[in-house]
């Protein structure tokens, strides 16, 4: 199945001092989603923000707000991050013991459901999970920080997951060191969701994310 590009800038990348302004410029500038980074210190060796900044967010766009929880445990979290307003919740299966469970509590809480995996772990942890999944998340870069070079070994993992779904709706989003060069590789594996950080967020003005935005666009529309 066939779904149309989102490009689901990172918020990460932007001024932590002005967040909701920035939210609404890059929304201005042509973002699709808003992609949220939390991290907690434990997982990941970064600290970022919960779900109250989330809430805080959420009343800046009604662009679809997409949670990657990079945070160990997730399960006790999950129904505070939908309260606060995401729309896409994400845990990663190297985050929770019980990923099948992770991923119904996702769901019955009324969000759509996503698994992240990061370079090192295979996509076989998705096989039987496929049809509690709204989206996939393969990590392009270790998580925890923004700037970092894309692996190129998972453009190989892409292709696998694709075949791996079918005719699923599932989305298949990519995370780390996305680029106007290192996007076409993804989308040609089949790759449909681009998050991008410091790559949309450099310039740090509205018409810098519009044409970083429209460079990533173009490029994989070529
Ligand atoms: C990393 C985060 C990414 C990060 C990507 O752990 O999950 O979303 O913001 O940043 P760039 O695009 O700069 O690699
Ligand atoms: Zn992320």
């Amino acid at each position: 199945m066939v779904q149309p590009l989102v490009i689901a800038p990172s918020v990460l990348a932007s001024d932590f001092s002005r967040l909701g302004k920035e939210v609404r410029d890059v929304v201005e500038a042509g973002a699709d989603w808003i992609h949220l980074d939390v991290m907690d210190g434990h997982f990941v060796p970064n600290i970022t923000f919960g779900p109250d900044v989330i809430a805080k967010l959420r009343p800046h766009t009604d662009k679809v707000f997409d949670a990657h929880l990079m945070i160990e445990p997730c399960d006790p979290y999950l129904e505070a991050f939908a309260k606060a307003g995401s729309d896409y919740i994400t845990v990663h299966a190297e985050a929770t013991r019980h990923l099948d469970r992770s991923l119904q509590a996702i769901r019955n809480l009324g969000k759509k459901a996503g698994v992240s995996l990061n370079p090192a772990t295979s996509e076989c942890s998705l096989e039987y999970v496929l049809d509690r999944l709204d989206l996939i998340l393969v990590m392009t870069v270790n998580p925890g920080f923004g700037g970092q070079k894309f692996i190129q070994s998972q453009v190989e993992k892409v292709e696998r997951i694709k075949s791996m779904i079918g005719d699923r709706p599932i989305r298949i989003q990519i995370d780390g060191g996305v680029t106007a060069e290192t996007a076409p590789l993804v989308t040609r594996a089949g790759a449909d969701t681009l998050v991008a950080g410091s790559a949309v967020f450099k310039g740090g003005t509205v018409e810098s994310y519009r044409e970083n935005i429209a460079a990533i666009r173009a490029a994989v529309q070529l």
